[in-house]
């Protein structure tokens, strides 16, 4: 929920970390800094808002210096204030860390600093970081030994980039359940928690593990384990371009990666047919067998899920990340736990599959960002190839989710996996269009204070999603449902003009959902058809190509994704920076 980027060369970095801190920007934006070193002296700017109000105000473009640290952050510990942002110094400013994690034991440390003479400017467990490695770098004058002691005294999880004002030729690095990535350039180095921070000027990468301390020069990284001794890190390519990480000719990064989906659905479907037998080998044998992930990543597992029971015949249970752990008495020995997430750094996603490990389950990921601590702690994964995906809400990423998850359900259902998909691209491109009648819709509703989806069956999901989407973006309250669930509850809700989309493509639940249609618009709702084909008792209808089955909720969730963003972009919201929330939630 923090993004680090920091950078140690030989020309002054602040440019590079500028450019960084706007790219890891979606992992928070509460508040933002940077430090260098100059002459000898460190210097920090920072403050409350958007990286580019910081930079109007502050200009931490125009710091000197050829090494330094820059910190977006998403509040956990302490209100949004100055003091509060990073990075946060030691007393007498010689160290300086920023973090992102959560020291879960920061009050007895502070008490214990405190007593010891040492004075707090913040409120944050952060500043408790940056004594805490102080006092070992006085002892032992070695930044590693000291940022390694020091990280032995914190519970919790952290990423933190660590300067030491008398050592401008070094930064250290160091991690525990949250991500952080050295980037190996041509005399630059780079730390930072999300490669998108420093691509462009290296696609080389080392990912950190747990409890390893890196220290870089401009010349290159030394990497420690727990124990101290040194770790052998060969740096792997990523295949993320420049290009990726820019918002082309769109408004906005959230726009640009709906629109993108016609590609999305190519590129997730190009997979190693081992890779897809694996996974399915794998469902097949599983005594117990659970899908887990958090938000819009759990809404693609439980298209998967529903696709297993009905179609293979498979017990499958979807528990959302966060809950997994409540249903340790299915898991075990034998257990197969299928983890979904686009950052594959979800600190729900990440303890589930822990836990679920430890009880002796294998997990089987489906992941976008390579490298990430899912894919790296997972029996097996696949890979979204939907490249990188800026914006909060996602989007592209939940497309590609379907993708996979179809390819392997197909492969346990005895099929073979077909590579690339015309159709399926086409019909994306062809429900693009209802761009126009959405922006009518949203003239139409965007000051009503509720909004409700339904469906039935495999559609369902996509009815959760859709109000996911509307509420983080727009703010709008709304309400995802099985429509057959309507009557026990929710129709007292139905007013005179409360708008509520139906979900319903031709096929198996059609009827059932036009009489659910019809029953709300006798209530006075004015009904709104997501469909393939049109019905008199739609108010507004907005038509989506007819597609297998298997692919329904990809046509669908597209007008409503566009939904979600044209009412945010007409209520003044930032489509790609909803309030309050993060992109890579990286903290319990
Ligand atoms: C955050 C994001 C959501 C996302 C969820 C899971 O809450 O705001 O858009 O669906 O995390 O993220 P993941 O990276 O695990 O898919």
């Amino acid at each position: 929920m923090c993004g680090i980027v920091g950078c140690v060369a030989e020309e002054p970095v602040a440019g590079v970390l500028l450019e960084g801190l706007r790219r890891v920007e979606y992992r928070g934006y509460d508040s933002a800094g940077m430090a260098t070193i100059e002459g000898g002296a460190l210097e920090v700017r920072k403050g409350v808002g958007r990286v580019s109000e910081i930079e109007e105000r502050r200009k931490m473009s125009a710091m000197a210096g050829t090494i330094g640290m820059a910190h977006t952050r998403w509040a956990t510990h302490g209100r949004v204030t100055d003091e509060n942002a990073h990075p946060h110094t030691s007393c007498g400013e010689l160290v300086a860390v920023v973090h992102n994690g959560i020291v879960e034991n920061y009050g007895q440390l502070k008490k214990g600093l405190a007593s010891r003479g040492h004075r707090f400017r913040s409120e944050t467990d952060t500043e408790v970081i940056a004594h805490v490695v102080e006092e070992e770098y006085r002892r032992s004058k070695d930044p590693l030994r000291a940022t390694l002691s020091a990280t032995k005294k914190l519970k919790g999880q952290y990423a933190i980039a660590v300067m030491f004002q008398d050592r401008p030729d070094l930064m250290v690095g160091a991690r525990k359940d949250a991500p952080l990535i050295v980037g190996v350039g041509e005399k630059k180095m780079f730390l930072a928690s999300d490669v998108l921070a420093f691509i462009g000027h290296t696609d080389r990468t080392i990912f950190l593990d747990n409890r390893e301390v890196a220290v870089l020069t401009k010349d290159g990284v030394k990497i420690v384990g727990p124990d101290g001794r040194s770790v052998k890190r060969r740096p792997t390519q990523v295949a993320w371009e420049l290009s990726d990480v820019s918002k082309s000719d769109f408004a906005h990064y959230t726009l640009k990666e709906i629109n993108e989906q016609p590609q999305t659905v190519v590129s997730a479907s190009i997979q190693e047919t081992e890779r897809v037998e694996a996974f399915a080998r794998a469902i097949r044998k599983a005594k117990t067998l659970y899908i887990t992930a958090s938000g819009t990543s759990y809404h693609a597992g439980l298209l998967m899920k529903f696709r297993l029971n009905k179609e293979a015949r498979i017990r499958a249970e979807a528990v959302v990340a966060g809950e997994l752990k409540e249903h340790a008495g299915f898991l075990g020995r034998g257990s197969v736990v299928i983890a979904f997430s686009q950052s594959g750094e979800t600190a729900d996603v990440l303890e589930a599959v822990k836990e679920a490990k430890k009880l002796g389950a294998k997990v089987y990921s489906i992941v976008n960002a390579a490298g990430s601590t899912l894919a790296r702690e997972s029996d097996g994964f696949m890979l979204l190839n939907c490249g990188p995906e800026v914006g909060v809400a996602a989007t592209k990423s939940f497309t590609a989710q379907v993708v996979v998850a179809n390819l392997v359900v197909d492969a346990v259902l005895g099929g073979r996996h077909s590579n690339g998909s015309k159709e399926l691209s086409e019909a994306v491109t062809e429900a693009l269009k209802c761009d126009g009648q959405v922006r009518d819709l949203v003239k139409e509703y965007m000051d009503r204070p509720d909004f409700y989806f339904v469906a039935r069956g495999y559609e369902s999901p996509v009815a959760l999603e859709g109000a996911l989407k509307l509420k983080e973006l727009s703010y709008i309250h709304a309400e995802g449902m099985a429509a057959s669930e309507l009557k026990h509850g929710t129709l007292a809700l139905i007013e005179k003009g409360t708008p509520v989309v139906v979900l319903n493509p031709t096929g198996g639940t059609h009827a059932d959902s036009l009489s659910s249609a019809e029953e709300l618009k006798a209530r006075g709702a004015d009904v709104i058809g997501i469909s393939d084909a049109a019905d008199d008792v739609y108010r507004r209808f907005i038509r989506v190509p007819k597609v297998q089955p298997k692919f329904t909720p990809i046509v669908e969730v597209i007008p409503l994704q566009l939904l979600a963003y044209h009412a945010a972009v007409a209520r003044k919201n930032d489509p790609d920076y909803p309030r309050n929330l993060a992109k890579s939630v990286t903290v319990k």
